[in-house]
């Protein structure tokens, strides 16, 4: 038996890490079968030490480290025994951050001359003595890149990220010890990024990027030094001119004087900094992974489009950007921008980019050989259009990158069907593509933004392909601290619309989100810190309208994009009204109302705080009573009779009789032609109502349906990622919209969660697959499926062959797991080990 994987708060040997409280976790591997953990024991450092636990618990152990040391590496060590008696010890570490805001001691500094706010800022230093050891902290109003003797601190990019600057501000650390020399140079360019950029909506109320910023040294001989962010640093125009989230940056390398990255050299144009007051309260060290780049996709194709323009295509719709190499003479120019498809007549098309510009520009200096690729802006695309570039085109010299938050890919789909492998895929990219330090409903156009509906929506896929806890903890707890005073969650976070409205389905996000984390991963710590918000979010539902267990008033978006408006209208051309959606919005509004009382009562019960269940367990039972009584018509249909008011009425258990709904949602897809008609609200939960009223195989018509609507059709129509629309492009090539036309928004993935769950039927049951279920609901039209999920516990896997009438199967249990295998009336319970069942198949 061995220990692998220890991680404190999900992550793996984390440096910086200021959390008042810190969870352990670990995996246990083994030959043996049926492995189960008798005890574990943690020690930490001289400081604590849990002596032998008798438990099986092997996910988030609470350790109270309020008081541990700032600026300290902790080495801890975890033993377990098991129930062979074998037993395993696995050392690893942590080392905290500032812990106090009080720690910092630099001031805030901004630019000290006028114009552009790309500037840089130097400072020189000397070490008196060897070192030992050497950290920098910093974060930045805007987003930094740091240059150390010449070289880039970190292998992360666009720091600090994407925060709710007014509640909340994340900072970096970097082990910066093997960089430094007796005489160092560091430099610190900033842009505007999210913060003061247009994606921000000047809501920020900040003109100058800032930064704040401390190298912490330990000499050999314990001794300490420190260089901070003051007014000795002086400041100088950067080599660049422009930068923007939206617009992409312009950089001139002709003016870019690297001997400034070193010590002993000054600019013509330093002027000292100049202090800024800002607050240091609301600092907090980043403690989900910071962003990075991933894979390096190169291009397939140089295409002249029939305009003339000159067009490379690397294949797959991407969020990052181009690095390329140049040759040329000094003040030379290579200037591109980005599109995700070509028009039908093979054009490059970026109107749907509405006002983002997405513009590269960069001027050569002459040297003998250039490359440059952007650092303070990141782009949505699969093709860019060289408006100029000296010289030939050569596609050696281009590549792109994939840039996302660096979080762990834990899940893989697989069957004999290229489309529904495609679609897997497809989603992954969606996923990598917008998880970009916030999840956002699109990578491309003048949005990107945290929107909370698209990301509840898609929250079960994303758990399930990647291990997004961390990435959750950090977007949930700045939705909360911006949760206003009356409990109202808005629509989007970082909150940069500063809007007053709230909307069904969107808001619910406080409540769906940490739920679906304490699902996937079993961490409690997320439903012990979101649960007073999400009691406030119910609590301001309830306020809301003169019926305490109905919604039917304020602002929703209801169904999204759903296509059932156009069932019920003659015909419309009125792109406004169709956004929206065909199911009555109250409807909507209280289903989720409902679930999101339930999950609050659901949380109560986990965190064992007994009246709050009972109370919100009530209020569920009493919304519920209400929406029957409001939407269900005496006939037994709905008010709305579209697929979603069905999907949600099943999905969140709003009825007690299923079946009549079933049907009727059965109805209603045959008559649509076995097609789907569902929006952002329905889509996710439609396979999983059809489901669970036992029409499995009308799911698979849906999933291998190729024609308008379907999963399949945008594939068809060469889609990489996955759509907004489910036209986005029509049969005859035009689209659905000019300007509100995103070839990369995820929503509509969430499919992928029931291929896990129910194709290959791996199911969380409790507490993060400790206990779990496989049950597939095998269908011949698919031969095979093969598929796995790397748990916080190790390996799940589940795959299906079909053999005549047989059905061969195989799954495999980690370590201190168990998981019942289900199929028909064969039910039985397995422990850790790899397993072989063949059973008869059911029709
Ligand atoms: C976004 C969506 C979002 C919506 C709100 C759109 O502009 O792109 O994905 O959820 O607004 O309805």
């Amino acid at each position: 038996m061995v220990l692998v994987d220890a991680k404190v708060n999900y992550l793996k040997n984390p440096v910086g890490i200021d959390d008042d409280k810190l969870y352990f976790s670990w995996k246990i591997k083994s030959d043996n079968q049926n492995v189960m953990q008798k005890a574990y024991q943690l020690e930490i450092d001289g400081v604590y030490n849990s002596g032998k636990v008798e438990s099986c618990e092997s996910v988030f152990i609470n350790f109270d480290a309020k008081d541990l040391k700032p600026q300290t590496r902790y080495t801890y060590s975890i033993t377990v025994w098991d129930n062979y008696g074998e037993s395993d010890k696995i050392t690893s570490f942590f080392e905290t951050g500032l812990k106090s805001y009080k720690n910092w001691k630099g001031t805030w500094i901004k630019k000290g001359f006028e114009g552009n706010n790309l500037a840089s800022f130097r400072k020189e230093f000397i070490l008196k003595k060897e070192i030992e050891s050497a950290r920098m902290y910093i974060t930045a109003l805007g987003i930094y890149k740091v240059m150390l003797n010449g070289e880039k601190v970190g292998d992360n990019f666009l720091a600090p990220g994407f925060n709710a600057v007014s509640e909340e501000l994340l900072y970096q650390t970097y082990d910066v010890t093997s960089m430094l020399r007796d005489k160092n140079c560091v430099v610190v360019t900033l842009a505007n990024g999210w913060t003061l950029g247009r994606i921000y909506h000047n809501q920020s109320g900040l003109t100058n990027p800032a930064f704040l910023s401390q190298i912490d040294i330990t000499y050999k001989d314990g001794t300490k030094d420190f260089v901070s962010s003051d007014t000795s640093w002086t400041s100088y125009p950067s080599a660049w001119e422009r930068a923007d989230i939206y617009d992409g940056e312009s950089y001139d390398a002709s003016k870019e004087n690297k001997d400034l990255y070193y010590y002993g050299n000054n600019s013509e144009d330093d002027v000292y900094a100049i202090k800024m007051i800002y607050p240091y309260m609301h600092i907090k060290s980043q403690t989900h992974e910071y962003i990075k780049k991933d894979k390096k996709v190169l291009p397939v194709e140089l295409i002249k489009t029939p305009k003339g323009e000159d067009v490379i295509d690397f294949g797959q719709n991407l969020t990052g950007w181009v690095k390329f190499k140049v040759k040329g003479n000094k003040g030379d120019k290579v200037i591109y921008d980005h599109a995700e498809v070509l028009d039908k007549h093979g054009n490059f098309f970026i109107e749907n980019m509405r006002s983002a510009k997405n513009l590269i520009e960069y001027t050569l200096s002459g040297e003998d050989c250039e490359e440059f690729e952007p650092s303070f802006s990141f782009q949505g695309f699969r093709y860019i259009r060289l408006l100029k570039f000296p010289g030939e085109i050569n596609l050696n010299d281009f590549e792109a990158y994939l840039v996302h938050t660096d979080y762990e890919k834990t899940g893989y789909f697989e069957c004999d069907n290229e489309y529904v492998n495609k679609l897997f895929q497809n989603v992954i990219w969606g996923q990598d593509d917008n998880f970009l330090d916030v999840p956002t409903d699109c990578p491309q156009r003048d949005e990107r933004q945290g929107w909370t509906g698209d990301a509840q929506v898609f929250i079960k896929t994303a758990a399930l392909n990647a291990n997004v806890g961390a990435f959750f903890t950090k977007w949930l707890g700045q939705l909360a601290k911006e949760q206003r005073y009356d409990g109202l969650i808005h629509p989007v976070c970082p909150d940069v619309f500063l809007s007053e409205n709230a909307s069904s389905g969107w808001s619910d996000a406080i409540c769906i989100c940490p739920m679906e984390i304490y699902n996937a991963y079993g961490d409690t710590k997320i439903l012990e810190t979101l649960f007073t918000n999400m009691v406030k979010w119910v609590e301001y539902v309830r306020a809301q309208g003169d019926n305490e267990f109905l919604w039917n008033t304020g602002y929703h978006y209801g169904d999204w994009l759903s296509l059932d408006y156009l069932l019920d209208a003659d015909s419309t051309d009125d792109k406004e009204a169709v956004k929206f959606g065909g199911t009555d919005k109250s409807l909507i509004a209280t289903a989720f109302y409902a679930n999101s009382a339930f999950i609050v009562s659901q949380s109560a019960k986990i965190l064992g705080y007994t009246d709050k269940y009972i109370e919100y367990k009530n209020l569920y039972e009493n919304i519920k009573k209400a929406y029957q009584k409001e939407f269900i018509k005496s006939d037994g249909t709905l008010i709305s009779h579209t697929q979603t008011a069905y999907t949600l009425t099943i999905y969140f258990n709003l009825v007690d009789d299923l079946e009549p709904f079933g049907k009727n949602l059965k109805a209603l897809i045959e008559k649509n032609g076995n097609k789907l008609s569902t929006g952002f609200l329905g889509a996710p939960y439609l396979t999983y109502a059809l489901s669970k009223c036992g029409y499995t195989d009308l799911c698979y018509d849906l999933l291998l349906t190729e024609d308008f609507p379907s999963w399949i059709y945008p594939i068809k129509k060469g889609a990489t990622t996955i759509w907004e629309h489910w036209d986005g492009i029509k049969e005859n090539g035009d689209f659905w919209s000019e300007e509100m036309n995103s070839f990369n928004h995820y929503s509509y993935g969430s499919i992928v969660a029931w291929l896990y769950t129910n194709v290959a039927g791996i199911k969380y049951v409790e507490k993060g697959y400790k206990t779990f279920e496989i049950s597939p609901q095998v269908n011949k039209k698919l031969n095979y499926v093969k598929s796995h999920y790397e748990s916080m516990y190790g390996e799940i896997s589940s795959s299906w062959n079909i053999n005549g009438e047989k059905v061969d199967f195989k799954i495999s249990v980690p370590c201190n797991t168990t998981c019942t295998f289900k199929y028909g009336d064969y039910k039985k319970a397995y422990q850790s080990g790899t397993y072989e069942i063949t059973l008869d198949y059911i029709n």
